[in-house]
């Protein structure tokens, strides 16, 4: 069994490490949350991480500021935790020679495609929180760390704040919603996205000529807008909520947000596949596992 400390603990990535880690041979020796190790004061970061470093093996950095509206106006906390506080973890680790697995965003990229998103294609990311996350990853492979950074999108469970948890909420209250429907992705069911990561530092972990990469990881299955979520969502939910859905599809100019979406944010995940050796499933399969970690509140 090998030993990883995990930045993020009460986060959707961060409780799905916690519940797969042992079926992956890793133990979690240690997992910091906000108030052990808040990433907006370096100084506390590096107190905190240095204590348990000696006994690990590796380190999976699960905590971001996630908040893309907010981060139109918090530009400088969002750097810091995305961007400040990764480059920190990654050179500590350097210095040990300890891997590292990163977490990144389909947000990198401008939403201008016409086929799925490649690890290599040029990064051009269109708000805050894409810089922030996009600088983040510059920092990780600069420190020298081997390195996994996996882009992630549209990341959902049935327990944390996120879209399908929230469909579910307002379908309690409302037989009806306008959805948008020109954003096409991938969703990415948390428990998934957390047996990638712990593939890749086992990886990494256990074999010390493999120099890790970036690469993409989202659910497979066929690219669906937000509003198709929806549908997916109630038809699985249909025991589940009290009356049918209606759902209609808008297009992102009826719904403004203060940062930005990219239009087209599918990514290829087949270079993850080949190299780590984890097939990733469907979103559709994440969809019903989450259902099982739903209740209505
Ligand atoms: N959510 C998505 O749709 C999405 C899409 C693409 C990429 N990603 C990336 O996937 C990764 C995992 O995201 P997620 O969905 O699990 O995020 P999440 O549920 O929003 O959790 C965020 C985590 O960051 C931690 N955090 C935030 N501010 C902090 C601070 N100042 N100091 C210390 N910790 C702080 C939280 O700490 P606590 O443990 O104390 O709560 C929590 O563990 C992130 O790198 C994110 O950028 C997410």
């Amino acid at each position: 069994m090998k030993n990883i400390i995990v930045i993020g603990k009460h986060g959707q990535l961060s409780k799905a490490l916690a519940a797969r880690a042992a079926n992956h041979g890793v133990k979690i020796i240690g997992a910091y949350d906000i108030e052990d190790c808040d990433l907006t004061a370096p100084e506390n970061v590096i107190r905190e991480f240095a204590k348990s470093l000696p006994a690990a093996d590796g380190l999976v950095i699960a905590a971001a500021y996630t908040a893309v509206d907010n981060a139109e106006s918090h530009i400088d906390m969002a750097h810091q935790i995305n961007a400040v506080a990764p480059g920190i973890f990654a050179n500590e680790c350097a210095a040990r020679n300890i891997p590292v697995v990163h977490i990144s965003t389909d947000y990198v990229f401008s939403g201008e495609n016409d086929r799925p998103w490649l690890p290599d294609d040029a990064t051009d990311p269109i708000n805050v929180y894409g810089e922030t996350k996009l600088a983040g990853e510059v920092t990780v492979r600069a420190s020298g760390a081997r390195s996994a950074i996996l882009r992630t999108s549209w990341v959902f469970d049935g327990t944390g704040k996120n879209f399908l948890t929230t469909m579910l909420r307002l379908a309690q209250e409302r037989d009806s919603l306008n959805i948008v429907s020109d954003q096409i992705g991938r969703p990415t069911y948390a428990g998934h996205l957390a047996e990638a990561s712990l593939a890749s530092i086992y990886k990494l972990m256990h074999e010390p000529n493999f120099n890790g990469g970036m690469y993409h990881v989202s659910n497979t299955g066929p690219a669906i807008s937000w509003a198709d979520f929806a549908d997916a969502i109630f038809t699985t939910a249909i025991e589940h909520i009290p009356h049918t859905m209606s759902v209609g599809r808008i297009p992102s100019s009826d719904y403004p947000t203060p940062a930005k979406r990219p239009a087209y944010s599918v990514m290829d995940t087949s270079s993850f596949e080949t190299e780590i050796g984890y097939a990733i499933p469907s979103w559709e399969a994440g969809l019903t596992e989450a259902f099982s970690e739903w209740s209505p509140s």
